[in-house]
C-alpha cells in the first residue's frame, strides 16, 4: 500500500542542472520551441545590410536572454550599440546588471594581472599570455597590407611566439610580475650582437641584463631552473645571432602590438588597475565593451579580441554545476572580432553553458576576416558548423546564398514538362472544330526527376525587410542541423520577426 505513493527521488543537483537546458526560451512557431539547449549551441544571423538581423531578429534574442536572467559580453561595432543594448537591459528589467567598460567610465581590466592571478606564476602562465598576444597580434596582422599571407607567415609567427615566449619567461623569473611597459623595456634592450653582450656600457644600460641577473639569483623550482637556462641561451646566443633583418622584423611585430596597448586609451583600461573581470558575467552581469571599431578603429578592435579572449578562456574553465547561469557573448558585425581561435571556443563552449550569437552580413566577411583563401574557407566553414541554429534574413550574396541553400540541402523534385511536338493524327481535332491545336502534332506529357535546392539561392532575395512598407515585418528562414521543425516537416522553417515600432 505504502509503495502506491512512494514519491520519486528528488533529483539530484546534477540532474536538475542538466534539466534546465530544456528551458524554454522562444517560440520559433506556435510548436516548435528555441530552448536552453538550442542557445548553447550558438546561434549565427546572417542577412544584407539592412535586412533587419539588428532589429529583427537580433533585438528578439537579445531580450530573451536578459530575460532568461543571461550574463554576458558584448562586443560592439557601430556607436548606437551601447544605447541599443541599454534599451534591451532597461526593457528586460536588467538595468541594474549592465557594466559599461569603456573611456568615459571607471572599470579598469588589467588582463595580464588577471591571468597572473587565475594561473599562478607556475605553469600555464606563459603559453596564456603568449596565446593571448598571439590572437590580438592575429587581428593587428590583418589589418596592416604586409601582413597575413605571406608564404613564409609560418616562420614569423613562430618566431615571434618565441621571442614572446622568451621575454614572459625572464619577466616572470625576475620579477613575478608581468607588465607592459616592462615587456618593451625588455624587448628594445636585448643584445643585438655577441659584442654588445661583452660591452659593459650595455650591460649596465640594459634591462634584459638587469633581468638575466636577476633571474639568475633568484631561488627556483627545477623546473624554472630549466626555464631560465632556455631564456638565458635565447638571450645570449640565438638572439644576438639572428640577422638584423630578420631580428628587426621579429622585434617591430612584437613592439608595435605592445606599443598600442602601452599608451593613451588602452593603457589606462587594461594595463593600470583591476575592477571588473569576465567573471562577473556568471554573476549576471552584462559587460558591453563601449569602444565601437567604427569609431575607436584598432584601438576599439584590440580592446574587444583581448576582452573576447580572456572571457572565453576563463569561461571555458567554469563547472557549471557550480553556478548554473547561462550566459551569452554577443558580437554585432562580427566580422571584426573573430580570430582562430572562436572555431576552437566553439567546439567546447557548450559545456559552459555560453550561447555565442554572431550576427554578420555574409558568408565571405568570415573567410576575408580568417585570412582569405582555402585557410580562411576552412576556418569559416568549421566555426559556423558549429553554431547550430542559423537565421538566413533577406540577402542579395549569391556566394551566401548558394551556401544558405546548400545547407539546407537538396531534395528530389519532380518537374512535369508538356511536349507539343506534333506528328499523326489530327481528325479529331477536326471533328470539334479545334483547330488552335495545330496540325500534324501530338501532345506528350510527363514527369522528369532532378535533385534541386530544397530552398532555392533565390528566395533569400524574397524576404521582407522590416520598415513600415513591410509593417515592420522582418523575414528569415531559420535552420537548424538535425532538427525537423513540426511546423514546416522539414529541418528548415520560415520565421517573423517584428520590429519595435
Ligand atoms: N524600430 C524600427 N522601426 C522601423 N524601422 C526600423 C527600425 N529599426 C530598423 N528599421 C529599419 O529596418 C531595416 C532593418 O534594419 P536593421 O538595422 O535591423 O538591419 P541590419 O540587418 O542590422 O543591417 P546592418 O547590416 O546594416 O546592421 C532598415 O531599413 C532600418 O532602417
Ligand atoms: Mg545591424
Amino acid at each position: 500500500m505504502s509503495g502506491l505513493f512512494k514519491r520519486k527521488p528528488a533529483p539530484t543537483r546534477a540532474e536538475a542542472v542538466a534539466n534546465l537546458l530544456s528551458m524554454l526560451l522562444f517560440y520559433l512557431s506556435k510548436i516548435d520551441a528555441w530552448t536552453l539547449r538550442d542557445a548553447v549551441e550558438g546561434t549565427l544571423i546572417l542577412g544584407a545590410t539592412g535586412s533587419g538581423k539588428s532589429s529583427g531578429s537580433g533585438r528578439a534574442l537579445a531580450l530573451t536572454m536578459l530575460k532568461a536572467g543571461f550574463g554576458g559580453l558584448v562586443l560592439t561595432a557601430k556607436a548606437d550599440e551601447r544605447a541599443v543594448w541599454t534599451e534591451y537591459c532597461r526593457e528586460a528589467n536588467r538595468h541594474d546588471d549592465l557594466v559599461v567598460f569603456g573611456p568615459a567610465d571607471v572599470h579598469r581590466f588589467n588582463f595580464l594581472d588577471h591571468e597572473l592571478n587565475r594561473t599562478g606564476t607556475g605553469a600555464g602562465l606563459t603559453e596564456n599570455i603568449v596565446n593571448l598576444f598571439s590572437t590580438v597580434l592575429e587581428v593587428a596582422e590583418r589589418n596592416s597590407t604586409s601582413g597575413g599571407g605571406r608564404e613564409d607567415e609560418g616562420y614569423w609567427k613562430r618566431a615571434n611566439r618565441q621571442l614572446c615566449r622568451n621575454v614572459v619567461d625572464l619577466l616572470a623569473l625576475a620579477t613575478g610580475r608581468i607588465t607592459i611597459p616592462d615587456l618593451y623595456r625588455l624587448v628594445v634592450s636585448a643584445p643585438s650582437s655577441r659584442e654588445q653582450i661583452r660591452s659593459e656600457e650595455w650591460k649596465a644600460g640594459s634591462f634584459c641584463f638587469h633581468c638575466l641577473g636577476e633571474a639568475d639569483k633568484r631561488t627556483k623550482t627545477p623546473r624554472q631552473q630549466s626555464d631560465f637556462e632556455i631564456v638565458a641561451d635565447y638571450f645570449m646566443l640565438e638572439y644576438p645571432a639572428l640577422s638584423d633583418k630578420t631580428r628587426s622584423v621579429i622585434v617591430s611585430t612584437f613592439t608595435s602590438m605592445v606599443d598600442v596597448l602601452n599608451r593613451g586609451l588602452l593603457r589606462e583600461l587594461f594595463c593600470t588597475e583591476t575592477n571588473l573581470t569576465p567573471e562577473a558575467v556568471t554573476d549576471g552581469r552584462i559587460i558591453l565593451i563601449d569602444l565601437p571599431v567604427k569609431e575607436y578603429a584598432e584601438v576599439g578592435q584590440f580592446a574587444q579580441v583581448l576582452w573576447k579572449y580572456s572571457f572565453q578562456r576563463s569561461i571555458e574553465r567554469r563547472n557549471v554545476a557550480d553556478k548554473p547561469r547561462p550566459v551569452f557573448m554577443w558580437a554585432d558585425e562580427a566580422q571584426h572580432f573573430v580570430t582562430s581561435y572562436d572555431m576552437q571556443f566553439q567546439t567546447t563552449c557548450r559545456a559552459a553553458w555560453v550561447a555565442t550569437v554572431l550576427l554578420s552580413q555574409n558568408y565571405s566577411n568570415f573567410v576575408a576576416a580568417l585570412g582569405g583563401g582555402e585557410k580562411g574557407r576552412a576556418e569559416t566553414d568549421s566555426l559556423l558548423a558549429n553554431l547550430n541554429t542559423k537565421i538566413l534574413h533577406a540577402n542579395g550574396d549569391p556566394v551566401t546564398n548558394e551556401w544558405a541553400a546548400g545547407l539546407i540541402g537538396r531534395t528530389r523534385q519532380f518537374f512535369a514538362n508538356g511536349n507539343t511536338t506534333h506528328s499523326g493524327d489530327d481528325r479529331w481535332s477536326a471533328v470539334l472544330g479545334l483547330d488552335w491545336l495545330g496540325h500534324n502534332g501530338s501532345t506528350s506529357a510527363g514527369f522528369s526527376e532532378s535533385f534541386e535546392f530544397e530552398v532555392q539561392p533565390r528566395e533569400f532575395t524574397r524576404l521582407r525587410t522590416g520598415g513600415p512598407a513591410n509593417g515592420w515585418c522582418v523575414d528569415a528562414i531559420v535552420f537548424q542541423n538535425g532538427r525537423v521543425f513540426k511546423q514546416s516537416g522539414r529541418s528548415w522553417l520560415p520565421v517573423t520577426f517584428w520590429q519595435k515600432r
